[in-house]
């Protein structure tokens, strides 16, 4: 018979529990997935209890204070604090965001916290980007061209031409839609996911590339491109505002453009 759980080497066990120091004024419990694989223990919910007036604003203030103050080896990504590097993509009350711009006092009840779903997980807060980074490679994120350069100045844009790519630049890879997109968790392995077709699209309505031809050859194939579904799970969860769904659907009609 179909067994419908996680092998048993998978399932989440209850943890350790933190209480919060004596005389705590506003205290918030935050529930943190914790894995190591190298000790053979199946993953734990810990459960840290913070006063919220002697912590930061933002979930990533909370973990900083749990690994500064109560436990060394709570493992997670950061570095800018300002939305920008994209490092401290999590799940945090069911929805993938950044810790940097996530407010606690947005988030009712406790505070859950998760790696992004559906990666393998190398510590805590962790996962293995390996995959989706060979993927973002693999689009050839950089500008091609095929005619010299203007001997005396930039290759130059117009206004308009500019604010094509102006938003999809803005995307910081931070994997949080393509961790969102159910046609990924299944198919990430072939299916580049939204923050990756994004990341292609951004160099296919760049106007100074002159490799767009082979860029659509590249993705016109059922699974890389073709395994998006619309389900717009990616665009309501970037914590960018950015909609990679409109650029996914962009990119299937170039290709239909040109069959006509
Ligand atoms: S619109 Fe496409 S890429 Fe976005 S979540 Fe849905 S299937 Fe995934
Ligand atoms: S499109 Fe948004 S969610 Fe996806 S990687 Fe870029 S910034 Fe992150
Ligand atoms: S720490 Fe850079 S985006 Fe959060």
């Amino acid at each position: 018979m179909a067994e419908f759980r996680l092998p048993a080497n998978s399932r989440v066990q209850p943890g350790r529990e933190y209480k919060a120091p004596a005389g705590a004024t506003r205290v918030r419990t935050f529930r943190i997935y914790r894995y190591d694989p190298t000790t053979g223990e199946n993953p734990r919910i810990d459960s840290y209890e913070l006063d919220l007036d002697r912590c930061g604003p933002m979930v990533l203030d909370a973990l900083i204070k749990v690994k500064n103050e109560i436990d060394p080896t709570l493992t997670f990504r950061r570095s800018c604090r300002e939305g920008i590097c994209g490092s401290c993509a999590m799940n945090i009350d069911g929805v993938n965001t950044l810790a940097c711009t996530q407010a606690t006092g947005d988030i009712r009840g406790d505070v859950r916290i998760y790696p992004l779903p559906h990666m393998p997980v190398v510590k805590d807060l962790i996962p293995d980007l390996t995959n989706f980074y060979a993927q973002y490679a693999s689009i050839k994120p950089w500008l091609q061209t095929r005619s010299p350069a203007p001997p005396d100045s930039e290759r130059l844009q117009s206004k308009a031409e500019q604010e094509k790519i102006n938003s999809p630049s803005a995307c910081i890879l931070c994997a949080c839609c393509s961790t969102a997109c159910p046609s990924y968790w299944w198919n990430s392995d072939r299916y580049l996911g939204p923050a990756v077709l994004l990341a292609a699209y951004r160099w296919l309505v760049d106007s100074r590339d002159e490799a767009t031809g082979e860029r659509l050859d590249e993705l016109e194939d059922p699974f890389r491109l073709y395994r998006c579904h619309t389900i717009m799970n990616c665009t309501y969860t970037c914590p960018k505002g950015l909609n990679p769904a409109r650029a996914i659907a962009e990119i299937k009609k170039m290709i239909a453009a040109r069959q006509l």
